[in-house]
């Protein structure tokens, strides 16, 4: 279970002419999402979304409120590495022995973030790339090649194993971060705008091949899109987010079966809602700086 409580993030900013300014990204969002959920926070640009999902992950500190995963407070970004956890356990080692408790056995490395721009590392291999995440994560060198092979397979890059990054298509680059995430086994997997930059097709594809890997593994997803279709598509939940500052407009369950039809007229009929709140959100905003 992720609980976002009261979430509000502030951005002190300077003007061109020098003069201080604020831009408030986020406005106490509060949102709980259930284990195994897909869930989908959509919303006009700059609304907050990515500022939210960062702070989902621990990336970013909020200004007020708390995150909480699983009962534990995210703190800060989750060690990713042994090396890394270590650290964390000894920045940690003065606090009150309650405090040391709750982080004794935690955090455990159950997030992977994929993000829009495709993060793999341009100098290694397909097969390097994922066998090195598992290596940060603590997997036994016996295991990762093996490991490294069944993702890459799940995601249609059997025979890629040996190629560079750029070597591959935009949509197969995208794939290999999916696979990389995917690897370690995450419980939760938070995803910023992961298909915005491949064309329509393969993103129509990638979309199934998500649907595929998620379907029954009990892994809580939250996407992070602007493309309203994918959401409908792909969510068992949508947030829909208001314009700046972001605070969360409405929240919209999607009660319709999978295997889903992409012209399901349900799904048209949530479309069109979202839309609606879209315009809505506009004309309002128009209203105001008359
Ligand atoms: N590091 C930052 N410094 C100042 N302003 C920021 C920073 N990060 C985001 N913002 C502002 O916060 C708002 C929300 O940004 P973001 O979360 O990226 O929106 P979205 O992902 O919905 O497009 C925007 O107005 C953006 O300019
Ligand atoms: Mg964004």
């Amino acid at each position: 279970m992720i609980e976002a409580r009261n979430i509000t993030r502030f951005f002190s900013v300077v003007n061109d002419d020098r003069t201080a300014d604020g831009v408030t990204a986020v406005l106490s969002v509060s949102l709980g999402i259930p284990d195994g959920k897909f869930v989908s926070l959509v919303g006009p640009t700059g609304c907050g979304k990515s500022t939210f999902l960062e702070i989902l992950a621990g990336l970013q500190a909020p200004t007020e409120g708390d995150v909480w995963i699983d009962g534990r407070r995210v703190l800060e970004p989750l060690p990713a590495s042994r090396k890394e956890m270590d650290a964390y356990r000894r920045k940690y080692r003065f606090l009150s022995p309650i405090a040391n408790s709750l982080f004794r056995d935690s955090p455990k490395h159950d997030i992977a973030m994929i993000f829009q721009d495709y993060a793999v590392f341009p100098w290694m291999t397909a097969l390097q790339n994922v066998a090195f995440t598992l290596k940060l994560r603590g997997v036994p060198r016996r295991q990762r090649e093996d490991l490294a092979r069944r993702y890459l397979a799940r995601v249609g890059l059997a025979g890629s194993e040996t190629k560079y990054p750029a070597q591959l298509s935009g949509g197969m680059r995208q794939r290999l971060a999916i696979a990389r995430a995917l690897s370690v086994e995450p419980k939760i997997i938070l995803m910023d705008e992961p298909f915005a930059a491949v064309d329509a097709q393969t993103r129509e594809k990638l979309q199934e091949e998500l649907m595929d890997l998620w379907g029954g593994t009990g892994r809580t997803v939250v996407l992070v899109t602007h493309d309203i279709d994918e959401a409908v598509y792909l969510s068992d939940e949508i947030v829909v987010f208001s314009p700046q500052p972001g605070t969360i407009r409405n929240r919209i369950p999607v009660d319709v079966p999978r295997p889903r039809r992409r012209d399901d007229p349900e799904l048209s009929a949530l479309r069109e809602r979202i839309l609606a709140i879209y315009r809505q959100d506009a004309e309002h905003l128009a209203d105001w700086s008359i």
